[in-house]
């Protein structure tokens, strides 16, 4: 195996491979994901919501998230590190983008950045991809716009499908080298596929993309309550730990653990 590199993944969407992502955040994760062959990582700035619980990733500093994506990247021997860049730290200009982003290359060892935003994002991709930083960009739904687009909802839904399309066009022009696509209908993200050479990475999106990304905690069961209609529970680490606390604290309370082999004599 070698490490997955962006012409990897433009050579799979020629052969029709599908690929998938997970986000990670620390190193254990990584390496799991890693030993798994997922070949591409996302150190995300759901962090906010899955890490540092926050309500929203927006509060998400630079300073907190670059130490993340280095234990993700200082883990993985094969797989791309993608980290995201926070929300407030490439909006501004596109200098404050590319100092930011030169943080989760250089502190962070990130191999690529993501970052939200349509045909408005295209000087910043420009500017990172010709510095030699790769880009992923994320449409459709983007979490750190979630107030400018009344929560949670589906986007590129009827008249909005043709704006997304040009989106994605302008993001792969500016040479993007994949485009996330998040809360998108199957029909839109299908041909939003269809459209691009670079690969679409689809989450509520549907079968059609390119790839398909999913929060860690999400598909591995870690977070309590309902989780959204585009998730799939590949485990139930939350009842497994749950369990486990309980068995522990029940032992430590009847002076079953330690036991002799767990002690040391002198
Ligand atoms: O931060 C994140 O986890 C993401 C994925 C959901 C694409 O941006
Ligand atoms: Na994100």
């Amino acid at each position: 195996r070698r490490r997955t590199r962006t012409v990897h993944l433009h050579q799979m969407k020629e052969r029709g491979e599908k690929w998938s992502m997970l986000t990670a955040y620390d190193q254990y994760a990584a390496e799991i994901f890693d030993e798994a062959q997922i070949p591409v990582l996302l150190v995300g700035d759901s962090a906010g919501n899955n890490v540092f619980g926050y309500e929203t990733t927006l509060p998400v500093t630079l300073d907190e998230f670059v130490p993340l994506v280095r234990a993700v990247s200082g883990a993985v021997k094969y797989a791309m590190v993608v980290a995201d860049l926070p929300f407030g730290t490439y909006g501004g200009s596109v200098q404050q983008g590319f100092d930011s982003a030169v943080r989760l290359m250089k502190e962070g060892r990130a191999h690529a950045v993501k970052l939200e935003g349509g045909a408005a994002m295209a000087p910043l991709v420009q500017t990172l991809t010709a510095a030699g930083i790769p880009v992923m960009a994320h449409i459709g739904f983007t979490p750190q716009s979630e107030h400018n687009l009344g929560g949670y909802r589906v986007q590129g839904r009827g008249e909005a499908a043709a704006k997304m399309i040009a989106d994605a066009r302008a993001l792969q022009d500016a040479g993007a080298f994949g485009i996330v696509m998040e809360m998108v209908p199957t029909p839109v993200a299908a041909e939003v596929t269809k459209a691009l050479r670079i690969p679409t990475i689809g989450i509520g999106a549907g079968p059609e993309c390119d790839a398909q990304v999913l929060v860690w905690q999400d598909f591995a069961g870690l977070r309590g309550g309902k989780a959204p209609r585009f998730v799939k529970r590949y485990a139930d680490i939350r009842s497994t730990l749950l369990e486990a606390a309980r068995e522990y604290r029940e032992d430590v309370a009847a002076g079953t653990f330690p036991n002799q082999e767990q002690s040391f004599a002198e």
